[in-house]
């Protein structure tokens, strides 16, 4: 599996949970409640304890936008839990209630670490002169223009930004190698402590942020603050004063009350940037997590999170809370090279100053001590095979020689080696022809006493030298005594695109996310020092702190903190990239789903003038189109300027893969369609005397062509050519169809929603009638031939609320209530479920009930509801139902 589909938690779905339709990123039992007035939340729990329910108080959530509590009801089962919660929503004192869940961040498993030598290295350079203003060539630096900025010496110096992860090594000399006031990472605290690996463990906090075991926030910060000598770079505004909430211990797992704790704590303790590189799909704007960090934002602080990596879903997936109204989602450019952390060496030609290249060890290990060498190369040049035949009788003897040869492809590179050792050769040096093959060599040839290897662009630098007769020699130290040195190798074919693995917008609210994009790529960044001293990692987690320092740079340049107004700078300068499906790119750019306004453009943002009211729009679905907008923008600077107005349109996608029944969502890459929006101007240039303000107004006329039931999604920029020669772009993004009117649920054949069982390969769905056989809950069954009924249950479209009753086909001795027409006995364990993705997933039933009801043996259909977006909850109308096939259940 690719990191980078791992990298991002993909909690919030589904999971397959024998006997409930079980959330596995729900803490059962365990709630967030926001409370009304100024009241702790005592009362709420004294009238819990008064009707026999057991409370263990878990948060105090008491901060100024955010009053409330978590806690746990303790000696309940999952499914009377449920029913409690529905109580508790009831009582006065509480405005609002949510489910605790489960984040997980990734375990970082890096493209690249350094090794002991790095942080050895790092440890003999510490505490050298910070120096910030060098000539900044860090490509996510040149990619956003972060180094044109800071060549005016805007360095994020003075500003705050609190960063939320799971702990940094400050101990780190590129960190600055203290914590605490005075030093560089000078404020936050740890939530959590390092032993909380699961709900059943108490989260014990310390003020230490101290991370030495799971090294994700420690790449972070670097990419914010570092300041690497030994690697020649730093992070984006390394004058920041840094502060770091932990969440998490070396698991990386925590909750989002404690996550919500820490969003506020770094909002109290006057962080001016939040920034936060985790979430779980959710698809919905309005979950708490995401509600209380834009509640944050909203009062004038960046919150700056991370969209995901789950582009491979396609369309409709962003992540909580990077979903919220007013949070600032951040989606991931792949760097224009991949950075390689190889162990240093030098070299010299023609005994000039010498110079410094990188180099992997190989087996056996080819030095243990410093040793000079000349290269020798294979005569027949770079179209050499290697020496896959036995050398010529005029070949020296190569004895003293380190011996420059092309892996071959063509024969075993032992092949290679015992040619080489019939010539007295001991010493190897290959280079691979492909980047892929750039990896571990192992030559077990009697008589060779070490091998390395070269990247492909170094082998060929040694070749073109060595073939004009040049002569080489390289002074090689053991690994663990050399400096590290990084290679920029080749980053593919998407290099500098959109990454594929970024996830897509929109909300199923059809709020735009993601806002930006920045390179998250595989990034270069410092990493625990007894983890390697640095690392090159990939995903939306690396681009979201550049996006939180570059909100500091501007923010500094202009001489506002406020994240509306940086926002919207960023955006109208940021630069839209072209679509690249993942094979080939295209001439127009990507669609607004994936990339928001582009990738953000520190320099122009700091600098521009003409300032816009809104920083992006859209259009929603057709049921909420509003053809005609207006917008101002506001010209800051000390000269008219006139505008030419345009529109520049990008790639229409649809949700639904076309030609296809039932509705199937499309995965990366979105299928595209040939159609798109008009806008019309009401003037085509408008004029704005200095320090004036202009209103612009426009007609939308969406696409008109295209089947709106696979709901397109078209979107584009519009475009401000300013006479002071700034061009700005404003993201547009509309749906066309009915959100309300897709449907969530299909039944029928093929259909998202059907019955199978677990001993049914593939999920195929199962034929009427037939009978599964399963232990009554609690008995003493050893019935080894048991088959549970499974429910499959894949959403067209996020939902709401999802429920699943148990309707019997025949009298029961329980008690039946009405649900949409059906005689229910019950809902399945777990059930409801609310703000669902579309992931969708499997439910084994065990024949017991959400309260914990063990249903009577007889048949039986499973009747799955859902409510359909923007759907009312009172209407039957607005809900999708879809029944089983009968089943008969028999007990054994
Ligand atoms: C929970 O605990 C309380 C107090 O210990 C007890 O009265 C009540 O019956 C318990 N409830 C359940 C469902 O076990
Ligand atoms: C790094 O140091 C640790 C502990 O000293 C050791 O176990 C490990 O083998 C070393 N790794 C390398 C690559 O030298
Ligand atoms: C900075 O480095 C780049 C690339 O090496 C070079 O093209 C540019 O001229 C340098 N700029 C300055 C001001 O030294
Ligand atoms: C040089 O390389 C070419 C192409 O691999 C091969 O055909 C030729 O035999 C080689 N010549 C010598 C002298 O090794
Ligand atoms: C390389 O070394 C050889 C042998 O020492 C010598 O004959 C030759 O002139 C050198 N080549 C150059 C370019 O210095
Ligand atoms: C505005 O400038 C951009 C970039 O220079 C260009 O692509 C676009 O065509 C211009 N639009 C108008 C309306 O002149
Ligand atoms: C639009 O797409 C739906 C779903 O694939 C399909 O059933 C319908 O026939 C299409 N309509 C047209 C006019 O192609
Ligand atoms: C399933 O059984 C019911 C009643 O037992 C019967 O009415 C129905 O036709 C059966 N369905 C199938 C597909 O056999
Ligand atoms: C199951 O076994 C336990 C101990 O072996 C016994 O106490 C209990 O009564 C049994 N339950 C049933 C339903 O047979």
């Amino acid at each position: 599996m690719k990191f980078s589909q791992v990298a991002f938690p993909l909690l919030g779905v589904f999971a397959s949970c024998v006997g409930a339709l079980s959330d596995a990123s729900i803490v059962s039992g365990a709630y967030i409640v926001e409370l009304n007035g100024e009241d702790d939340a005592s009362s709420l729990y004294d009238e819990l304890r008064a009707n026999a329910i057991e409370v263990q108080h878990r948060k105090n959530l008491n901060y100024k936008l955010f009053k409330g509590a978590s806690f746990r009801v303790s000696n309940v089962t999952e499914s009377e839990a449920e029913a409690i919660k529905n109580q508790i929503f009831g009582k006065s004192q509480v405005k609002n209630i949510w489910p605790v869940r489960k984040i997980q961040f990734p375990q970082p498993t890096p493209i690249s670490t350094g090794g002991n030598s790095t942080s050895a290295a790092a440890a003999a350079n510490a505490f050298l002169k910070r120096q910030t203003n060098e000539n900044d060539t860090f490509t996510p630096h040149v990619m956003t223009q972060v180094n044109k900025l800071r060549a005016e010496g805007i360095t994020g110096k003075g500003i705050k930004i609190g960063v939320v992860d799971t702990g940094v090594d400050y101990t780190h000399p590129a960190l600055g190698g203290c914590f605490g006031p005075g030093c560089a990472i000078s404020y936050g605290y740890d939530l959590t402590g390092d032993d909380y690996v699961s709900d059943t463990d108490e989260p014990i906090p310390d003020p230490d942020p101290l991370d030495t075991c799971q090294g994700h926030g420690t790449h972070v910060t670097g990419i914010i603050m570092a300041n690497s000598k030994e690697l020649d770079f730093t992070g984006a505004a390394p004058d920041v004063t840094l502060g770091m909430y932990k969440v998490s211990s070396c698991a990386g797992y925590t909750t989002n009350d404690i996550l919500i704790q820490a969003f506020n704590q770094a909002f109290e303790e006057g962080s001016d940037v939040i920034s936060c590189s985790v979430g779980d799909d959710s698809g919905w704007a309005t979950d708490v997590w995401a509600e209380a960090a834009s509640r944050i934002a909203d009062a004038g602080v960046a919150v700056v999170v991370a969209l995901g990596n789950s582009g491979s879903l396609g369309m409709w997936a962003a992540a909580s809370p990077a979903s919220g109204s007013s949070v600032v989602a951040v989606g991931s450019v792949d760097n224009t090279v991949l950075p390689r952390i190889l162990a240093g060496a030098s070299y010299s030609v023609d005994g000039n100053d010498p110079a410094a290249f990188g180099w992997y060890n190989g087996y056996p290990s080819l030095i243990d001590a410093e040793v000079t060498f000349s290269l020798w190369l294979m005569p027949n040049g770079t179209a050499s095979a290697g020496a896959c035949e036995p050398l010529s009788d005029d070949t020296p003897d190569l004895s003293d020689s380190l011996v420059l040869l092309k892996l071959s492809l063509a024969c075993p590179a032992d092949q290679q080696a015992a040619n080489i050792v019939a010539k007295g050769g001991q010493y190897l040096m290959f280079y691979p022809e492909l980047q892929h093959d750039f990896s571990n060599i192992y030559i077990y040839t009697d008589g060779i006493k070490g091998a390395g290897i070269l990247s492909p662009a170094q082998g060929l630098a040694f070749v073109d030298l060595l073939s004009t007769g040049e002569n080489i020699t390289v002074t090689l130290k053991p690994p663990n005594e050399s400096d590290p040195f990084v290679e920029n190798l080749s980053n593919g074919q998407n290099a500098g695109y959109t990454a594929a693995s970024s996830s897509w917008g929109p909300t199923w609210e059809v709020e735009i996310k993601p806002q930006f994009t920045a390179p998250g790529g595989m990034i270069l960044s410092t990493y625990p020092m007894n983890m390697g001293g640095y690392a090159v990692l990939p995903g939306t987690s690396m681009a979201t702190p550049l996006v939180a320092a570059v909100f500091a740079l501007v923010g500094q340049a202009r001489g506002t903190l406020d994240a509306k107004a940086i926002r919207e700078v960023i955006s109208a300068t940021a630069k839209p990239l072209a679509w690249n499906d993942g094979t080939a790119a295209f001439d127009l750019p990507a669609p607004v789903a994936q990339q928001g306004a582009g990738m953000v453009q520190a320099y122009d943002a700091a600098h521009v003038v003409g300032i816009p009211s809104v920083s992006s729009f859209s259009f929603n679905d057709s049921d909420h189109f509003i053809a005609s907008r207006s917008f101002s923008i506001k010209n800051t600077g000390t000269e008219e300027i006139s505008y030419e107005l345009g529109h520049t349109k990008s790639t229409t996608v649809y949700t639904f893969v076309p030609d296809v029944a039932p509705l199937t969502q499309a995965r990366f890459p979105s299928p595209v369609a040939d159609d798109w929006a008009e806008l019309t101007f009401a003037a085509d240039t408008v004029t704005i005397p200095a320090g004036s303000t202009a209103e612009i107004s426009f007609t939308v006329a969406p696409p008109s062509g295209l089947n709106s039931t696979l709901l397109p999604v078209y979107s584009g920029y519009l475009t401000l050519n300013g006479t002071n020669g700034e061009t700005l772009s404003l993201p547009y993004l509309g749906v066309l169809g009915s959100l309300h009117d897709t449907p969530v649920l299909q039944g029928g054949d093929n259909s998202g929603v059907y019955l199978s069982s677990t001993v049914t390969h593939f999920n195929i769905p199962v034929a009427a009638n037939i009978t599964f056989s399963i232990p009554r809950l609690g008995s003493n069954s050893t019935a080894t031939d048991t088959v549970w009924p499974k429910l499959l249950i894949i959403p067209t479209v996020g939902t709401k609320f999802l429920r699943v009753d148990v309707v019997p086909l025949s009298k029961t001795s329980l008690p039946t209530t009405k649900w949409l027409g059906y005689e229910t006995v019950g809902q399945l364990p777990g059930s409801p479920r609310t703000y669902v993705a579309r992931t969708g997933g499997t439910y084994t039933w065990g024949g017991w009930l959400a309260d914990g009801t063990v249903v009577d043996e007889g048949g039986y259909v499973l009747v799955t509801s859902a409510l359909k977006i923007l759907g009312d909850e009172e209407k039957e109308t607005d809900w999708d139902v879809v029944e089983t096939v009968p089943f008969f259940l028999k007990y054994v």
